[in-house]
């Protein structure tokens, strides 16, 4: 199996998302049951929440559903997941931080370094503090960063 997990601050709004549309880019590729996905937050504000419902509308709207309830990445999660995808710099410091190896290290990486039209360094904006708008730009990044992701992982482990 090979197990990728999102991490945004709260695991409520971009992670979920990025969770919900790499799960149908797998279904859809019928490897579901080579690629386990999963999301998780930095921060512990949300724990136990489920995902923001402004993005559970915009995920509802666009055909994905947000299912699972926030939980915090711990150091112990790394042993879990293959592919660890930070939404932005601060969560990618925060994963770095709790990364005590170069083997544990080489799994973190920012997310849109998988999306084709992003400069490098670019994040996935947080969408927390502004209007639906910003939601329904991570729906469009996640597809093209997530599309990008499917395929990397399927050249580095030979599927499909
Ligand atoms: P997320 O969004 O990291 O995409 O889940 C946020 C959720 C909550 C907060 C910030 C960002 N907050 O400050 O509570």
């Amino acid at each position: 199996m090979i197990r990728v997990c999102f991490v945004c601050l709260g695991n409520i709004c971009r992670s979920p998302t990025a969770e919900a549309v790499f799960r149908q880019i797998v279904d859809k590729a019928h490897l579901s049951d080579q690629i386990v996905v999963d999301s998780a937050g930095t921060g512990s504000y949300h724990i136990g929440e489920q995902a923001d419902s402004r993005a559970r509308a915009m995920g509802q709207r666009r055909g994905y559903r947000l299912v699972g309830r926030a939980r915090q990445f711990g150091h112990r999660d790394f042993e879990g997941f293959d592919y660890v995808l930070a939404m932005d710099q601060d969560n990618l410091r925060a994963l770095r931080k709790l990364a005590h190896d170069e083997s544990t290290q080489a799994k973190i990486r920012l997310l849109r370094s998988f999306d084709s039209t992003a400069e490098p360094g670019a994040e996935v904006p947080d969408p927390y503090y502004g209007g639906p708008g910003g939601f329904d730009e991570v729906i469009d990044i996640c597809e093209r960063a997530c599309r990008g992701l499917l395929e990397h992982i399927s050249s580095e482990r030979g599927l499909g």
